[in-house]
């Protein structure tokens, strides 16, 4: 690009009162991304100089979700306008740079669109548009042949200028020279008597400034959110074109529609999605990794040739090839699961690294544990991590066989194939190669013993 300095100012200062919340609304998602992150994402994608957000309702708050980020904060205490609005930002605009003015509250944004504005407006005066089949509310592009020549508000505007269906976006681009000039002559002097920015095309024709319109036909990336009805709108156009991007790229879903993806999901060749599967965070599957229908998956990893079945949920997991996991299976931070490892229905994984070959397929609760290779453990294993005040690791090395049913109470180590009998509570270190078991001393039968009846009142 051509543009030597970027500024760009962000509009952010309404108060966002049809979302009835308790939230700022650039707050709320899209994606599992507030509203305002997807704006500054598509600003950072444009190498600014300078980023300028303008807040007002509900502002610390906002600052603070955006604390890490290289941002200029000013506020609007009043909200007076959007001409007003970008006035409070000229002590940061640059004499020798172009800004870009951009609404906080339209996550869609289009990076693309946004270039070729700051590309047209070296010299002039350069508007997003786009025809609206229902123009009412909007501010209507004014046009003298090609030229545009006002930017006239539904309110202000008569009766004919309300029959133009081209109307602002909101977003445009100047040269800063001409903007701060422009801002110091703005009036209020209109139906709603606040200082409108869209005042400056006229002022810009009044100093021989050209005005140009450049109309986009991606609607939903100039539509800006002010209720719950939006958001959910725009929130189902972000998953489609997710969904779209991934079939794309050769990923099968089983229903396009029925995948959630809040955060990045990234995937190999000829992996395999089926419905109602929610990603969130950072997600990487890896070649034919097979996700069944209703998993849930955050901020995980899943080597290549792994198979996750129904129902399953897992945050924070690391899982190598070949694995089969679930269904009903939770692996919960901390978890890393090597090549074919087996974890099956209502298994519970937290802070345990398992390794090569091994199983837990059944009922099993195993918490901060180390587990070798091949071991086996049965169903409705325990690992007693925890005494009700310290968290301590049980360690169960290569080969181990868990019988089922069995409790182990850590600290403790279980030796190189080492098996553990059925219904055994450990308790103390079992060796290697051998077989442990603590259970009652004796089984006992009584013989015509009748079982209690329900006493009649
Ligand atoms: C504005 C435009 C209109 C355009 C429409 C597109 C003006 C005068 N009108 O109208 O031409 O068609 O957007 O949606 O610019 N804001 C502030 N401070 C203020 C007022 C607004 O920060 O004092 C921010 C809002 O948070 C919002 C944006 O500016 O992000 C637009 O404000 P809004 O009130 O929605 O403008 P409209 O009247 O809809
Ligand atoms: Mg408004």
């Amino acid at each position: 690009m051509s543009v030597t300095k970027l500024n760009i100012v962000i509009l952010a200062a309404g108060k966002g009162t049809r979302m009835h919340s308790n939230k700022p609304k650039v707050l709320h998602e899209i994606g599992g991304k507030s509203i305002l992150a997807h704006v500054i994402d598509c600003a950072k994608a444009l190498n600014p100089q300078k980023i300028i957000v303008v807040y007002g309702y509900g502002g610390e708050i906002v600052r603070e979700a955006f604390a890490q980020e290289d941002i200029h904060w000013v506020k609007q205490a009043e909200q007076l306008g959007t001409g007003h609005a970008v006035q409070q930002a000229i002590p940061y605009l640059s004499d020798d740079a172009t800004s870009l003015i951009m609404l906080g509250d339209v996550p869609l944004v289009d990076v693309e669109a946004c270039k070729k504005l700051i590309e047209s407006a070296q010299n002039q005066l350069a508007i997003l548009s786009f025809n609206k089949a229902d123009p009412t509310g909007y501010g209507r592009i004014v046009r003298n042949n090609q030229s545009v020549t006002a930017i006239v508000e539904h309110k202000d505007a008569t009766d004919a200028q309300r029959q133009i269906s081209e109307v602002n976006t909101g977003i445009m681009a100047m040269p800063n020279i001409h903007l701060k000039n422009w801002l110091s002559r703005l009036s209020n002097n209109n139906a709603q008597s606040e200082y409108y920015l869209t005042d400056i095309v006229e002022l810009a024709v009044k100093d021989n400034v050209n005005v140009t319109a450049e109309i986009t036909t991606d609607e939903w990336s100039v539509t800006g959110i002010n209720s719950k009805v939006d958001l959910s709108q725009i929130e189902r156009v972000y998953q489609s074109r997710v969904a779209q991007r991934l079939l794309q790229q050769g990923v099968t879903l089983k229903d396009a529609a029925r995948l959630d993806v809040r955060g990045v999901l990234n995937c190999g060749r000829d992996v395999e999605i089926d419905v109602n599967c929610v990603f969130e965070g950072n997600v990487t599957l890896g070649d034919n990794v097979k996700i069944a229908a209703n998993c849930v998956i955050k901020n995980a990893t899943i080597a290549a040739g792994t198979q996750i079945a129904a129902f399953t949920h897992i945050d924070d997991a690391e899982i190598g090839e070949n694995a089969r996991i679930g269904p009903y299976a939770r692996l919960r931070p901390g978890t890393t699961l090597a090549a074919e490892t087996h974890v099956g229905n209502f298994v519970e994984l937290k802070n345990a690294q398992v390794n090569t070959g091994s199983k837990i397929n059944h009922l099993s609760y195993v918490g901060d544990a180390n587990v070798g290779q091949n071991v086996n453990i049965g169903a409705g294993t325990i690992t007693c991590n925890y005494d009700g005040a310290n968290k301590f690791r049980t360690i169960i090395e290569d080969g181990a066989f868990i019988g089922s049913d069995s409790q182990l109470i850590a600290p403790v180590t279980i030796g190189k194939n080492a098996t553990i009998a059925a219904g055994s509570t450990i308790t103390k270190n079992a060796p290697a190669d051998a077989l442990t078991f603590c259970r009652a001393k004796e089984q006992r039968t009584i013989l015509g013993w009748k079982r209690p009846q329900k006493i009649k009142k």
